[in-house]
């Protein structure tokens, strides 16, 4: 079940998100969020880092577990998924590091779904979408079934992350990734959608039948997911 809102433009988009969150804290201080990286959630974590320096919400009980985690990079990578959460988010918050966590080796076929289980489950999880409509790093193909695996990326993935490199043979190949059966066990997700190329992957994962092909296309088996767009 998804409930739209459309919004005029990215700061608003983020001042919703960063609300959605800070809801979620005040009614659940020992929450256990999904998060996520790239460019989408930059500013909805600027916000967040805001209001707890400000003391309006504490991440101090919360527990995080990230989608995915780049395969080979050192965590000080600065390119490492680790490296962004800290320097975006976690750093800038009274959360306890140890209470943070990124898939890596080891987390497969079943390992990372087993910790977020022993912590209760997600409660929210954080999700933007590929232009290929996928999710984490569930590329088109993979199994609705999957729980967290290594993936390999596509090269239109690659191509598109490469921005953050200094060459697209720097991007890594490989990710572990929640998989689509970890992130649907999250009981409510928050998708988020900022940019017009990002409008055709989201409208076949809401308008076509669930397929593999659009892995975004799963939610519609979700029965809470939020979906906030803008331009
Ligand atoms: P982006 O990535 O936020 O950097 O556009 C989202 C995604 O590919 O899932």
């Amino acid at each position: 079940m998804f409930s739209i809102t459309c919004f005029s433009n990215g700061k608003e988009l983020d001042i919703a998100a960063a609300d959605v969150f800070s809801e979620q804290l005040r009614q659940k201080p020992s929450s256990v969020l999904g998060l996520a990286t790239g460019s989408t959630p930059e500013g909805l974590y600027a916000l967040l880092s805001e209001k707890c320096a400000r003391g309006e919400i504490s991440f101090r009980d919360a527990e995080t577990f990230n989608l995915d985690e780049y395969a080979g990079l050192s965590p000080d990578d600065p390119n490492s998924y680790g490296f962004y959460m800290r320097d975006k988010l976690f750093s800038h918050t009274d959360i306890n590091p140890n209470k943070t966590h990124l898939p890596g080796k080891g987390d497969e076929n079943g390992a990372y779904d087993a910790k977020i289980a022993a912590a209760g489950g997600i409660d929210l999880q954080l999700l933007g979408i590929g232009r290929n409509g996928h999710i984490g790093f569930n590329e088109p193909g993979t199994p609705f079934e999957s729980t967290t695996h290594m993936a390999e990326l596509t090269e239109s993935t690659r191509a598109a992350n490469s921005r953050f490199f200094a060459s697209l043979s720097d991007v890594p190949e490989y990710a572990v990734t929640m998989g689509l059966s970890t992130i649907m066990q999250a009981k409510k997700i928050l998708l988020l959608i900022k940019g017009q190329e990002k409008f055709r992957a989201f409208a076949a994962a809401y308008l076509d039948a669930p397929s593999p092909c659009v892995p975004a296309s799963v939610l519609q088996l979700h029965n809470d997911v939020e979906v906030f767009i803008s331009s």
